[in-house]
């Protein structure tokens, strides 16, 4: 599974959900009697092949997100329910959006403790292949670690520091600390290293080798750097930033101003995908063979 963190464009009409009926702040209705018994079918093929991996290669706290929320392999899950027992957990809620949504509505949604959601599920042809993030990317890559309260506040901070980076034009990097955490972020667990990026828990090739394969960097969390550092959009990652603990992205992320950073940085050129600095901890240095 490989996506933007949020819109690339204004332009709706490239994209494959129906923007129609969205309301001013891109938020649509569910309407679960819409779904069919091919997309139920499709996110239960997903959900029973990705589950067994969570065991193995996920971060305990989406495991025991997925178990709280009471999703399950049956059906595809209604955002009403799923809601009740979030909005308990961390006061966070999943709003339904037609896909990939205006990045300012992105960070407003963010700010305000709501997770957008597409509403759309993926072909059966694309099991292990999607351009844009479906209703299974975003539901089981996103939500159970908003059940997390140390996760879930970093999620609204990294809302709320959307208009800053807007003014200061390095939506870039932040957009950078978004893919190599949220969406592709590992972190060490007494059980050894584990992905949490939705990125790769909704993508089964990627989850296995995001923490097993000799061939990408494992690099531990830097701020900055990560913040420095392109990504790609169309391959599995060259690089995977390890957090020690879910503290230590909160912390980096409300604790920092980052307007200094931007000034310093937003235009300088940025650290390729693959490249290890010497100032850089090293966990894994890649092979880049596979
Ligand atoms: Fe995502």
């Amino acid at each position: 599974m490989v996506q933007l963190p949020s819109a690339p464009t204004q332009n709706a009409v490239n994209l494959r959900g129906n923007y129609a009926h969205a309301a001013a702040d891109y938020s649509v209705a569910q309407d679960y009697p819409h779904y069919t018994d091919d997309d139920h079918d499709i996110w239960r093929t997903l959900f029973t092949r990705q589950l067994p991996l969570m065991e193995k290669y996920g971060a305990p706290e989406v495991m025991a997100g997925i178990e709280v929320l009471g999703a399950s392999a049956d059906r595809i899950p209604e955002f009403a329910a799923v809601n009740e027992a979030l909005l308990g957990l961390t006061g966070w809620r999943i709003v339904a959006v037609p896909g990939l949504i205006p990045e300012q509505h992105f960070y407003a949604h963010l700010a305000g403790k709501r997770f957008p959601v597409s509403v759309w599920m993926r072909n059966r042809s694309e099991l292990d292949y999607l351009q844009e993030p479906d209703l299974f990317h975003d539901f089981f890559g996103h939500v159970p670690l908003l059940t997390n309260p140390t996760f879930a506040r970093f999620m609204q901070a990294y809302g709320e520091a959307g208009p800053k980076a807007d003014s200061h034009q390095a939506i870039k990097m932040l957009a950078r600390l978004y893919w190599y955490t949220v969406e592709f972020g590992l972190i060490q667990t007494p059980a050894g290293l584990r992905a949490f990026g939705a990125g790769i828990l909704s993508s089964k090739g990627e989850t296995v080798f995001s923490v097993d394969s000799p061939a990408p960097n494992r690099l531990g969390f830097d701020l900055v750097r990560v913040m420095r550092t392109d990504y790609l959009i169309d391959d599995f990652q060259k690089t995977y930033f390890v957090l020690d603990s879910f503290d230590q992205l909160f912390h980096a992320g409300y604790d920092t101003d980052f307007a200094p950073l931007y000034e310093r940085y937003a235009h300088e050129p940025a650290y390729s995908p693959d490249q290890v600095l010497l100032t850089d901890k090293v966990i894994t240095k890649g092979t880049q063979h596979r």
